[in-house]
């Protein structure tokens, strides 16, 4: 069988496939790949979709995508990566073989990293642009400081401008390669990042009364307000925020050591996503909810209605905040690009340097495009959270649950049991349903959904 490949043995053997980087332990892997996770998707886009889909519970189906959908899959990505010691491309090969049909899911993966970079890069380049106006302090009437961010998005020299900053940091992380770069940056960026996020829950559990208020909406549920929009919202979102179905945990599994813990390392990356979600969700809701605003803002709930509440609650913090998104943004940007990076690097044999600067620049371009014209921005997007990544996701699960061997799926697993057991089931037939429905959703074909404005 094609398939039937011997697993490396040990991190890097020079001249083996191992020479490629390795993360230095369990610690800096994880920190990377909930840097990855966690990112604008956590922070910007799950309290905002909360808040449309009514809180509670919207919240624990969300929980239940996670489990059904989330963690089957970024196992899935794990043991295909780990096992191949490659880019998405190169392991699909290497599990199939050479010339194998399933490549494509790892060409869409690389092609799915250059179109979400392009405008994620754009909003991370606004996260840093919010840095400096909230340490410049947010005044004047709420209807002025909501129209700072229609003037900065309508200013393609601003929008480009902050882009460049941002693109020029990513850049600048993932030409240190793997330990150096990314790991190190990630242990620097995920604790600060966490830390900013208990003090900002903290002060908005205690500090403010809108406390209990942002509690009980989280946490009660209230199921008249759940559609059927919300929940195959919240399968999506499952998705986004765990960065699969592109293939960057496949890329960061291939950089993980033979005895890491698959089942249990995706476990602890999506239980942290996920908190990081709920704890993001207190602090805004508290704040939100503390000035008498409503949940339901929408999309402009970070950039609109926060800093007309900043303009009372004061840069301490407003600033710390836009810290909070800009880290988030940077450790999963990184991923983006990563994967792009590993694809020359592995396939086409480029040093990581020129690889990083070439395609970091590429990207760089597109996401011009993202900053000067909305409309490019939207389809990105749109294209990209409704298509790419639950047909990535999609073909990934299939490939996993029906082509890979067993033997060799039990190998990167570490255990034929019962869990085993179960997660083929869920692979082999809750998944791909799931999927397939978010999929038909989100281009809006499913039949007996309402698709009408
Ligand atoms: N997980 C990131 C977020 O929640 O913002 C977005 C993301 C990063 C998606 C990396 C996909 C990816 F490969």
């Amino acid at each position: 069988m094609a398939n039937d490949i011997a697993p490396y043995s040990g991190p890097s053997i020079p001249g083996s496939p191992s020479r490629r980087g390795h993360w230095t332990g369990r610690f800096g892997f994880i920190l990377a790949a909930v840097g990855s996770a966690v990112g604008l998707g956590n922070i910007w886009k799950f309290p905002y979709i909360t808040g449309v889909y009514g809180g509670g519970a919207f919240v624990l189906v969300y929980l239940g995508c996670v489990v059904l959908v989330g963690l089957p899959l970024m196992i899935s990505e794990l043991m295909i990566g780990r096992r191949a010691q490659l880019n998405p491309v190169g392991a699909f090969q290497k599990l199939h073989y050479q010339g194998s049909p399933w490549q494509m899911t790892g060409w869409l993966g690389v092609a799915s990293g250059f179109v979400i970079l392009s405008f994620y890069s754009v909003v991370g380049g606004w996260a840093i642009a919010y840095i400096f106006k909230s340490m410049v302090g947010f005044t004047g009437t709420a209807g002025e400081i909501q129209s700072q961010f229609g003037d900065l998005v309508g200013s393609t020299i601003a929008s480009v401008g902050w882009h460049t900053i941002f693109m020029a940091l990513t850049i600048g992380i993932v030409l240190g390669g793997i330990k150096n770069g990314i790991e190190r940056w990630a242990k620097i960026l995920m604790p600060a990042l966490l830390f900013i996020l208990i003090g900002l829950m903290v002060h908005g559990l205690f500090n403010t009364d809108g406390g209990s208020q942002a509690v009980a909406f989280l946490f009660n549920p209230d199921w008249s307000k759940l559609t059927a929009d919300g929940i195959l919202s919240a399968l999506g979102h499952a998705f986004f925020t765990l960065s699969l179905g592109m293939g960057a945990m496949i890329t960061y599994g291939s950089y993980m050591r033979r005895d890491a813990k698959i089942g249990r390392d995706a476990v602890t990356i999506s239980i942290l996503d996920t908190v990081i979600a709920l704890l993001a969700g207190l602090a805004i809701f508290s704040l939100v909810f503390s000035y008498g605003l409503e949940a339901g803002a929408g999309p402009g709930l970070i950039f609109e209605t926060l800093p007309v509440l900043f303009a009372d609650a004061g840069r301490l913090i407003s600033v710390p905040f836009f810290f909070l998104l800009t880290f988030a943004a940077l450790s999963s940007s990184i991923s983006l690009l990563e994967v792009v990076v590993s694809y020359f690097v592995d396939q086409r044999g480029w040093g990581r340097t020129k690889a990083t600067w070439v395609q970091g620049f590429l990207m760089y371009l597109v996401g011009i495009t993202c900053a000067t014209w909305g409309s490019v921005f939207d389809t990105f997007d749109y294209f990209s959270t409704n298509f790419m990544l639950p047909v990535g996701g999609l073909l990934t699960c299939l490939f996993v649950a029906w082509v890979v061997k067993n033997s060799v799926r039990i190998e990167e697993f570490g255990s034929s049991g019962l869990l085993y057991k179960a997660l083929i089931f869920v692979l082999r037939y809750v998944t791909p349903i799931a999927v397939l429905i978010t999929l038909l959703h989100g281009l809006e074909l499913l039949p007996f959904m309402s698709y009408e404005e």
